[in-house]
């Protein structure tokens, strides 16, 4: 089944409302580039593809009412209304390299006379978007050769279909491996605050009919002592230059978990998530958002009213917790940090 999180129609942006989910399945319509920031600030759209192939749309929905504009007043204006997208959320880097891409799709677009421009940037939106799917499904062939029949597998918030155009990075290779006849079972981390992993991950396994169980994050390290266990699948939103990467608050927590009882641990993320200007993870901006995530549950006040909160929405796990790394290129090997450094030379 395919789950299609974010597409173009009729000259508005379509996707899932994944604040809704899992109890009610319904759409929002953007119809002008606001509505699409404003969608992904407040999470209706997430996961770092997702938001990259979201804001490429966005930009593209900005750039219809510059339509006849002359050629150099249209690229400020459409510049400026990427600035303003930029601003929706820190951390996941393919939300800057959509951005990044659909500048310099325009600028190259201007400097070989195109006309429509308008237009032309839409088409731009729509390849970046069916590129994150072939990406994905890349990445699947690619991780799905390290399960083996039989495997349980953990993973922490949703980098499913939700997360991207569709497929998944970590749970793209989990797809895979079931679609390989191989048999999983898979632990969903519940993953407060926003609970990515009890709506999100748990809705698409159910969609999917892949064996899953759901468990509170605390539980992760009583699983792995009991050898319940045998490999940990993530995502990421943004991956430094040394492999240190950011992925969904918790996710460090499991990799520390993973070292002490020896149990493979595997980030699944696209080559747009690579940030190579940072050197280390130390440098990647961690959003933090808003108390109230923390204080209640589904919109219900659980903390005292006024409770001081630290809600980071992210953590950096350094690269040496790191097992691998797949991509849609092939799967990174320790040392993580040399690896990359090939890959940026094309060796791998
Ligand atoms: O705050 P979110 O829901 O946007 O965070 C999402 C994550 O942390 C995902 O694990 C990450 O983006 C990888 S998604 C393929």
């Amino acid at each position: 089944m395919m789950i299609r999180t974010v597409f173009w129609k009729n000259n508005t942006v379509v996707m899932i409302d994944q604040k809704a989910l899992p109890l009610i399945e319904r759409q929002v319509v953007c119809s002008n580039y606001r509505q699409v920031i404003a969608a992904i600030k407040d999470l209706t759209v997430r996961g770092a593809p997702a938001i990259g192939v979201t804001a490429a749309m966005g930009a593209a929905l900005g750039a219809q009412v510059l339509a006849g504009e002359p050629s150099e007043k249209f690229q400020i204006k459409f510049n400026g209304i990427c600035d303003e997208i930029a601003k929706a959320r820190p951390t996941a880097r393919n939300l800057f390299w959509a951005l990044e891409r659909m500048k310099q799709y325009l600028d190259d677009a201007i400097l070989s006379g195109v006309q429509n421009l308008a237009a032309e940037l839409v088409k731009e939106a729509k390849r970046i978007c069916a590129e994150d799917i072939n990406v994905n499904r890349q990445m699947g062939r690619h991780g799905s050769k390290l399960f083996i029949d039989g495997d349980t597998i953990l993973t922490h918030c949703n980098a499913g279909a939700l997360a991207t155009a569709g497929y998944g990075t970590a749970l793209g290779v989990i797809r895979a491996a079931c679609e390989q006849g191989k048999k999983l079972h898979i632990y969903v981390d519940e993953t407060r605050p926003v609970l990515q992993g009890a709506r999100l991950t748990a809705w698409e396994m159910k969609k999917e009919k892949i064996p899953a169980t759901l468990v509170t994050d605390n539980m992760a390290g009583f699983l792995m002592q009991q050898g319940k266990i045998d490999k940990i699948i993530v995502g990421a939103d943004r991956i430094a230059a040394n492999g240190d990467t950011a992925n969904k608050i918790g996710t460090y927590s499991l990799a520390v978990l993973a070292k002490a009882h020896q149990i493979p641990f595997y980030i699944a993320a696209p080559l747009s998530t690579f940030d190579f200007s940072l050197k280390t993870g130390a440098a990647i901006p961690i959003e933090e958002r808003q108390a109230d995530e923390v204080t209640c549950f589904r919109g219900v006040q659980a903390a005292p009213r006024g409770m001081k909160v630290y809600n980071p929405a992210f953590d950096v796990t350094p690269a040496k917790l790191i097992s691998a790394i797949i991509t849609e290129k092939g799967i990174l090997t320790r040392p993580i940090g040399r690896s990359i450094a090939r890959l940026r030379k094309g060796i791998i």
